[in-house]
């Protein structure tokens, strides 16, 4: 009797554990008393009201739409009760707020990801929201904000960094790797970062993506940068670097795009992409580089997109059609390349897109063209001393071609012919 009754109360007891899990996992969160007044101060900064938001939802800003929270305990919280819940994701992107963000959202000391992405939020950050101790992703591209990053920037947990299309202003907050050294994404774009960049960036060892380009930087790339061996992406397009572009680049074993276009660039480009072995875009167009195209690029297996229109580029164009196995689209345009028409381009097996225009090659088109079956598009306007007739005799034979543009090959007359 004794034994039954025990054994009965022990499969009650343990029912009734069940029931209140079921009934726990089932009740929602409530959310910390201090992550609500975060909250409910983010949502008075801004000029109109945020739908799911505000004194018709509920009081548990858990409930809000954009908050994700997680349980206390499960944080490692010590505030006791179980219900408890802290912020842990707060995604408010393409909200159309307005206005300023407060120093307060730094009491969000869980959260760790923060997306307020395409938004018109305005005004320099807070200090206190790049102290937040378990961030990992922020992202407040495509807003409005101005004036320069907080010199003290402590996020030990960031990956990404996306602050592109702001008004951010100052010299580049290199600084910010000092603390955030496992960051993956840094996205600077569209902003007006100027000066130099100063050393710092090489503390980000772990950095895979890097975009500078749309800012007023000037002088060269800071050499710190050329040690980052995990980076897969370089963009540095549309700023103000000048100089030569330094031989460090070939250290970025691990890179598959790199952009440098649109810069003041200028000397030689250096022969080091031999062991670039990733290496598939490569963008330099106007910039002021001479000299001929490196040996080490000319015979890339990986190279896919090659761009170096708008140069000073001089000599014969020498490429190793055997090694450029892979490449796909040539842009040589607005040149001084002065050599023989470039007869071994037919023999690159993937090749689909050539402009040549606007150089001074000595030959017309070669005969080797009528074996260009891959060839898809041709500029060579203003480069060649071929007459129309005997251009169109040989291309007449690439079966793949439907754009042609051979303006300006005589003297006297101008032809665009398109195929489609
Ligand atoms: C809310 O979070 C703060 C900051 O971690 C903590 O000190 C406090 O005990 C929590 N309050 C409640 C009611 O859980
Ligand atoms: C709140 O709800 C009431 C009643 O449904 C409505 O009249 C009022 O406009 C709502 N206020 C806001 C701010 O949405
Ligand atoms: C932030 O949200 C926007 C809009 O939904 C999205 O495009 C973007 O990828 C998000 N950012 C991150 C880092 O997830
Ligand atoms: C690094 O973090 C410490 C501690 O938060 C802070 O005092 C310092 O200013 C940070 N350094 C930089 C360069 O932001
Ligand atoms: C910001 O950058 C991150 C990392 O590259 C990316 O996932 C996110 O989509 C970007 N945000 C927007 C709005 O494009
Ligand atoms: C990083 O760069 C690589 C190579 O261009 C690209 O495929 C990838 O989408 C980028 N990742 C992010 C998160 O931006
Ligand atoms: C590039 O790598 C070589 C060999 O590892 C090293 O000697 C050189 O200092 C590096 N250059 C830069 C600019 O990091
Ligand atoms: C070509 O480069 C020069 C400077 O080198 C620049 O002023 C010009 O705008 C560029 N032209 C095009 C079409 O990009
Ligand atoms: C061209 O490339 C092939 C294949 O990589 C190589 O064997 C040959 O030596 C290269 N020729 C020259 C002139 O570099
Ligand atoms: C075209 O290719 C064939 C076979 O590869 C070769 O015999 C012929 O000489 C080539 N013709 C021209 C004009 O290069
Ligand atoms: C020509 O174009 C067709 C259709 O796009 C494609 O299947 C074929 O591979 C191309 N030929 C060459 C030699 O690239
Ligand atoms: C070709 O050269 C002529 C004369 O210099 C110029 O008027 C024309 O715009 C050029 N065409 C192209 C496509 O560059």
């Amino acid at each position: 009797m004794g034994v039954r009754y025990t054994l009965w109360v022990a499969v009650a007891v343990s029912w009734l554990c069940i029931q209140a899990q079921v009934l726990h996992s089932q009740k929602s969160l409530v959310c910390n008393s201090s992550d609500s007044e975060a909250l409910q101060d983010l949502m008075s900064n801004f000029a109109s009201a945020l739908q799911g938001w505000g004194p018709n939802a509920s009081d548990n800003c858990c409930n809000w739409v954009g908050v994700k929270c997680e349980s206390s305990s499960s944080l490692g919280g010590s505030d006791g009760s179980s219900g408890s819940g802290r912020v842990v994701e707060l995604v408010l992107a393409s909200k159309k707020l307005a206005g300023n963000l407060p120093d307060s959202l730094g009491k969000l000391d869980q959260l760790r990801l923060l997306n307020l992405s395409h938004n018109l939020i305005e005004g320099t950050l807070p200090e206190s929201l790049l102290h937040l101790p378990k961030l990992q992703v922020l992202d407040l591209s495509y807003n409005e904000f101005s004036g320069p990053l907080p010199a003290s920037v402590d996020l030990p947990l960031l990956r990404v960094f996306n602050i592109s299309e702001n008004s951010f202003s100052g010299s580049l907050p290199v600084w910010i790797c000092t603390n955030s050294t496992g960051i993956q994404v840094l996205n600077l774009a569209v902003n007006y970062f100027s000066d130099v960049i100063k050393l710092g960036l090489g503390n980000c060892g772990s950095l895979q993506n890097l975009s500078l380009a749309t800012n007023s930087l000037t002088g060269g790339i800071s050499e710190d940068i050329f040690t980052l061996g995990q980076l897969v992406q370089l963009s540095l397009q549309e700023n103000s670097f000048s100089g030569l572009l330094g031989s460090g680049i070939g250290n970025l074993t691990a890179l598959i795009r790199l952009d440098i276009s649109t810069n003041g660039f200028s000397g030689p480009i250096p022969d080091v992409f031999q062991n670039m072995k990733k290496l598939q875009y490569f963008i330099g167009q106007t910039n002021g580089f001479t000299g001929s195209i490196p040996p080490s690029l000319s015979n890339s297996p990986s190279l896919t997109f090659l761009n170096l229109r708008n140069n000073s580029l001089t000599g014969t164009i020498v490429l190793n059609c055997s090694a450029l196995s892979s490449l796909v689209s040539l842009d040589l345009g607005s040149n001084s390349f002065n050599g023989p028409f470039p007869e071994d381009l037919p023999n690159c097996q993937k090749l689909q897109s050539v402009k040549l225009a606007r150089n001074k090659f000595t030959t017309p088109i070669p005969q080797s063209f009528k074996n260009f079956s891959s060839l898809v598009h041709l500029s060579t306007s203003n480069s060649s001393l071929s007459n129309v007739a005997s251009a169109l005799e040989i291309l007449q034979h690439c079966e793949n071609l439907t754009v042609l543009l051979l303006t300006g090959i005589t003297s006297t007359k101008n032809y665009e012919v398109k195929r489609v």
